[in-house]
């Protein structure tokens, strides 16, 4: 594969570029337009090819360069790889491969074992995540003293891509995932794929009040503003009218149900102009 060099330099008023597997990097999504309310960004929802979760490497790795290189198309200035399956396997290529810099998330195992008090704590992840090396390098470099217990989450992300959260096929799963978990006295659950956070208030039904939930949302938010800031690419100033462009492409009702619901809450203004759109990438 050839590398793809660009060497125009970045501007501050171009997009974030965002992508993961599907709709589950909205949850980082989210995070990033809270935290920079100045900044426009632009999600690609691969879902016509989700769940990277079963991929091989070679698979996931061709799919981060169709979608990176849609994203600098589009004109983004930085990439969000809002996807753990995606950033362990591949974000090393990535960075060798293209001049724009990139964010990844990883299950936030670093945390969740140095608060842990039970030294016991559950990792909840896709395949390609738990079997990669990055993933085993961390894990081992945080989890010496501690018990780990690693759990496939196989079949949520096809459930949550249809919008089935709450259904009893999904609290089905979750059940029978958990239970080795609990049987080990977690105390902290490491949510280790960017589609879980919507499984926030099923997993808290199912499981004991004193487990903390952790995931790297705002970790890669906060990440992202402090590499803009490093790169001078930071919006610092209403230069622009701020919108945010959600391209599927996969028919899908589930990110604009979504949308509603953060918009209700209020964890995103109700002002934001998102525009949510078909695309063949
Ligand atoms: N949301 C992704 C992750 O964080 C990918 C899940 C999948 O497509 O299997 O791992």
């Amino acid at each position: 594969m050839k590398a793809v060099f660009y060497f125009r330099p970045m501007q501050n008023n171009q997009h974030i570029g965002v992508f993961d597997s599907g709709i589950g990097g909205i949850s980082i999504w989210k995070e990033i337009v809270q935290l920079l309310p100045l900044e426009s960004t632009i999600y690609l929802a691969d879902s016509k090819y989700a769940p990277y979760g079963g991929k091989s490497q070679d698979e996931i790795t061709q799919l981060c360069i169709k979608n990176t290189e849609t994203l600098i198309a589009l004109g983004a200035k930085i990439i969000v790889v809002a996807c753990n399956t995606a950033t362990t396997n591949s974000i090393e290529y990535l960075r060798a491969n293209y001049n724009i810099p990139f964010i990844g998330i990883e299950p936030a195992i670093k945390p969740a074992a140095l608060q842990s008090k039970n030294k016991s704590i559950g990792i909840l992840a896709t395949k390609g995540t738990l079997n990669s090396r990055l993933f085993s390098s961390t894990s081992k470099r945080y989890t010496q003293e501690i018990d780990t217990i690693e759990v496939i989450g196989t079949g949520l992300v096809p459930l949550i891509e249809q919008g089935k959260m709450n259904s009893s096929e999904t609290k089905k799963l979750l059940t029978s995932y958990l239970t080795p978990m609990i049987a080990a006295n977690i105390d902290y659950l490491v949510l280790g794929c960017s589609h879980y956070p919507f499984l926030l208030p099923v997993l808290k039904e199912l499981l004991p009040s004193q487990v903390t939930i952790i995931d790297s949302g705002e970790a890669v938010a906060r990440q992202t503003k402090a590499i803009l800031e490093q790169t001078k690419t930071i919006c610092t100033e209403d230069i622009h009218p701020v919108m945010h462009q959600i391209y599927s492409n996969d028919a899908t009702p589930v990110i604009e149900d979504i949308i509603v619901r953060f918009r209700e809450s209020g964890q995103i203004p109700l002002k934001t102009a998102i525009q949510v759109a078909y695309k063949d990438f």
